[in-house]
């Protein structure tokens, strides 16, 4: 049985993937790692919880001896529109951390998840159906942050044998816990003003396309690929994994399905704008879907369906 540690545990992802983690391989076997004493939720209740200040190595390594770790799963960073207004932090946050959480990985000999993004991509990469290995030059510093994070796992992956397993995650869309300062964002934000009957103001213009999943998918990806087969994996860096693509005013018009008098406006023209048209479209995914046989369950469709009902009854439970 695997023996795991999670960082950043108490945000969009590890919220759902704690959990989920928690039933496959025991409560026990999961140190859920955040930096809030008393995290919301059932995080801290449901199996061992601590805090941790990722640029805090000594702690982090007295952690995996106390529960003998072998498998991380390094989820804290800082997402894009907050890594721009703080380039200098992000840096510290997304990059020192992941230096420290390899370097102790290497020390005590465990496998490592890092997510990657699509905004490891940048505006001279082909948009449409991006490739597995193409042209990485982003201009947001989150994405460079990613590419870095990519280069670093590959590199303590041929260097120390370290194994290093990674997805670049498009825009993910929960209900447990919103995700805060990303492009993304917009796509869970919407969500919650149509359950409360508001109109919503969207700070991206309606023709953006963008690639985007729902939790379940993404969950299911990060635990698929530490299970996979580790000479089956061709990538170390990060594979490139997507589930939908669409631009805000399709996720309008789906909603509407549901809910016909929802009302969105456009308030666009923030950095969150720049950072989008960067981006691809459209990523393939097919190396994923070969070498770890990697397949989504939900499209735009199920997924709103499943969001709506699941949002509702989250925020009538408040
Ligand atoms: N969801 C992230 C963001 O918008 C991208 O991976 O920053």
């Amino acid at each position: 049985m695997k023996r795991i540690l999670v960082t950043g545990a108490t945000g969009q992802i590890g919220s759902a993937l704690v959990p989920a983690l928690r039933l496959l391989y025991g409560s026990n076997n999961v140190l859920a790692l955040g930096h809030k004493k008393n995290p919301p939720g059932d995080i801290a209740e449901d199996g061992p919880y601590g805090t941790l200040d990722i640029q805090d190595q000594p702690q982090l390594e007295k952690y995996l001896a106390q529960y003998n770790i072998d498998t991380i799963y390094h989820l804290a960073a800082m997402l894009s529109a907050t890594a721009e207004r703080n380039p200098q932090r992000a840096w510290d946050v997304n990059i020192n951390g992941l230096m420290r959480v390899l370097e102790v990985a290497r020390k005590f000999k465990c496998s490592v998840f890092h997510p990657s993004s699509i905004g490891a991509f940048g505006p001279t990469t082909p948009a449409d159906q991006t490739p597995q290995v193409t042209i990485q030059r982003p201009v947001s510093m989150y994405g460079v942050s990613k590419v870095t994070g990519e280069l670093l796992c590959d590199y303590y992956h041929s260097k120390f044998n370290l194994d290093t397993r990674g997805v670049r995650f498009p825009g993910l869309i929960s209900y447990e816990m919103p995700p805060g300062g990303g492009t993304t964002d917009y796509a869970v934000d919407i969500f919650y003003a149509a359950v409360q009957n508001k109109t919503f103001h969207c700070f991206l213009k309606p023709d953006t396309h963008l690639d985007m999943m729902y939790m379940p998918d993404a969950v299911q990806a990060a635990i698929q690929i530490m299970e996979a087969d580790a000479a089956k994996l061709k990538y170390r860096n990060a594979y490139n994994i997507t589930a939908m693509s669409f631009t805000p005013d399709m996720l309008y018009q789906e909603i509407k399905k549901h809910l016909p008098e929802f009302t969105m406006a456009y308030t666009v023209g923030d950095i969150r704008q720049s950072i989008a048209d960067s981006w691809p479209n459209s990523l393939d995914d097919s190396s994923a879907r070969t070498d770890w046989d990697w397949q989504p369950k939900f499209d735009i469709e199920s997924m709103t369906t499943d969001m709506l009902e699941k949002l509702a009854c989250k925020l009538q439970e408040k």
